[in-house]
């Protein structure tokens, strides 16, 4: 196995010589939403550039994309026959990926990654709830938070199926409030969640107010309940 970063192969160029690969996993991506508003174009030279180039490798494809393609008007899952209809610059580029991966590729949807490592909701909360007595957490928007280490096994039944999109995340549903308090209950930290509203925030890019993604194609790999992903993951944590 081959694991690079963007110090190995910028995906916005042509890929390296590696010599013969057999299966290519395609996480690197420009995932600053907001900032993908004010820098459109470099977002697109990474997401869709890099797709293009990964795909450019020749070999069978995993490429992941997002919920934020979709608007979320919807109050049921959406599936994969959905029509995608981005509502940010982030998932305008995220659905022109989609196309760069080309057909043989799986394109594998999903929502609020969480693990172990970089950054993401569940350590900036136990980052918060150990220096706060109090945090905002918006409550209108919801999704499935979606451990990754529960995305990488499925990940792995997926390359057993045929190509095309995949929405593969957590199973349930909750709003970032719903999930930051069930951080705090898990994490053992005393800490309260005010509840405030996407507007309150004021972020500049959109977001959708419901993206649950679930899957309408054969056996799809099916991925824990998010709490469990949440128990998995802080197991993890050193
Ligand atoms: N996070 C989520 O909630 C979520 C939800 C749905 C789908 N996704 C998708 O899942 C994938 C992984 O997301 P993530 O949350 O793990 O993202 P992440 O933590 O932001 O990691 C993205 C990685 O891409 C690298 N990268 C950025 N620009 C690059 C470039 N030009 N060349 C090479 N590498 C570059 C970054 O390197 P540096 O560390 O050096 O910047 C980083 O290692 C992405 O396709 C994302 O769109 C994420």
């Amino acid at each position: 196995m081959l694991a690079l970063t963007r110090d190995d192969w910028d995906v916005t160029e042509p890929a390296p010589a590696f010599g013969p690969v057999d299966l290519v996993l395609h996480a690197a991506a420009w995932t600053d939403v907001d900032g993908a508003e004010a820098e459109p174009q470099e977002a697109a030279a990474v997401n869709v550039g890099g797709t293009q180039h990964a795909a450019e490798l020749g070999a069978p494809l995993v490429t992941f994309s997002t919920d934020y393609v979709f608007d979320g008007r919807k109050r049921t899952p959406y599936l994969e026959s959905d029509a995608p209809n981005p509502q940010s610059a982030y998932g305008r580029t995220k659905l022109h990926a989609e196309a760069a991966a080309g057909e043989d590729a799986w394109i594998v949807r999903t929502s609020w990654l969480f693990g172990w490592t970089s950054r993401n909701f569940l350590l900036t909360m136990l980052a918060l709830g150990a220096d706060r007595d109090e945090v905002a957490v918006v409550d209108d928007q919801r999704g499935s938070p979606t451990f990754v280490g529960h995305l990488a096994k499925a990940v792995r039944e997926l390359v057993e199926l045929p190509h095309g999109v995949w929405h593969v995340a957590a199973d349930g549903d909750c709003t970032w409030a719903e999930f930051a308090e069930a951080i705090f209950e898990e994490a053992g930290l005393d800490c309260r969640v005010r509840r405030i509203s996407t507007a309150d925030l004021g972020r500049p890019a959109a977001r959708p107010a419901y993206s649950v993604l679930r899957s309408e194609r054969d056996g799809p790999p099916r991925l824990p309940h998010w709490r469990d992903g949440l128990r998995d993951c802080l197991a993890r944590l050193p």
